[in-house]
């Protein structure tokens, strides 16, 4: 059976320092998923702790890629060191002769070396990864209704990308994570990005508490995509600051730390929450990855 490696291709990791690598790694993403992952140029490039594994041909074309990355959580108040996978694609014509198997294999092996206890990706191609000990992860919302009494608070601003890129960056370095439950405690890039893919992603600050609300409104439903900042308000104040009036509230991620709960609600996406590495038994309760750290 010919090797990866025999069709003329060569191979290379980490390959992100060198411009032409990422450039043809946002080419492949443009083709294949249509979605322009250079945007994050404009934030300061691509996550640095990305360990991309790539084939590229002799014209410098990306072929086939799948990246790991860092992407620490916390599961039940435990900090847990983990990583996401994300970028897998082959072009159409190199596609049924292995090469994301071996880049599945090289990325996992990699991420086993470096002692991750915790695999994440999110895929709508669940049977690609169950060989390699993925198992799927079901994802609720939180949903009811909104607290009956609100605070005093001042109107919250509104936030936009790029103009306050730098703002929203140094409160994602500094944040907490959103749930004890479960939640990404580090992640920048994807924010900025899925905001920047998603026009009815509203960003608000709210002065006092110094956070910026990730929302949207679905009709007279409040959807919180996130919450990010040094702590987590109540929702009764995230509400009040937002100046809105909905009759239902879903949260994207599990309500420990609002003063408030909903009612767990399966949640559907177009892709599956899949989780590799024992700890992953530790989750016994609802709960959702904050569409916001979708990657
Ligand atoms: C899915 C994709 C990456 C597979 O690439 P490929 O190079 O053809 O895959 P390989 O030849 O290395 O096959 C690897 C394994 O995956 C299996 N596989 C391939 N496509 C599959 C699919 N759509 N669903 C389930 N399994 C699949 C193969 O049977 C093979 O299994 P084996 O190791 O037991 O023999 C490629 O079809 C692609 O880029 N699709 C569009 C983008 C996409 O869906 N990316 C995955 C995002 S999660």
């Amino acid at each position: 059976m010919a090797e990866p490696g025999d069709h003329g291709l060569s191979f290379r990791q980490d390959y992100f320092g060198d411009p032409a690598g990422w450039t043809a790694l946002v080419d492949l993403l443009q083709d294949i998923f249509s979605i322009d992952v250079s945007l994050l140029d404009q934030f300061g490039g691509p996550d640095p702790s990305s360990m991309p594994f790539g084939y590229f041909n002799d014209a410098g074309v990306c072929v086939a890629n799948f990246s790991a990355f860092s992407m620490p959580v916390v599961i039940n108040g435990r900090p847990v060191k983990a990583a996401g996978f994300q970028s897998g694609a082959v072009r159409p014509e190199w596609r049924g002769r292995g090469l994301y198997r071996d880049l599945m294999r090289r990325a996992f092996a990699w991420t086993d070396a470096q002692r991750f206890e915790l695999g994440l990706l999110l895929t709508e191609k669940p049977a690609l990864y169950e060989p390699y000990g993925f198992r799927t992860i079901a994802q609720h919302c939180f949903v009811g209704e909104p607290p009956s009494v609100l605070p005093e608070q001042p109107p919250a601003a509104t936030l936009a990308l790029p103009g306050d890129g730098e703002a929203i960056k140094s409160l994602l370095l500094r944040r907490t994570p959103v749930s004890q439950r479960f939640a990404v405690t580090k992640q920048m890039e994807m924010f900025l990005l899925n905001t920047c893919f998603d026009p009815d992603i509203r960003l608000s600050r709210l002065a006092k508490e110094d956070v910026v609300v990730a929302w949207k409104l679905d009709g007279s439903c409040l959807r919180l995509l996130d919450v990010v900042g040094q702590s987590i308000p109540s929702l009764a104040s995230i509400i009040a600051g937002l100046r809105v009036a909905p009759d239902r509230i879903a949260t994207c991620f599990p309500t420990d730390l609002l003063d408030w709960t909903g009612a767990a609600t399966l949640y559907q996406g177009y892709t599956v929450l899949m989780m590799r590495g024992a700890v992953a038994d530790d989750i016994t309760e609802p709960v959702m990855l904050s569409p916001m750290t979708e990657f």
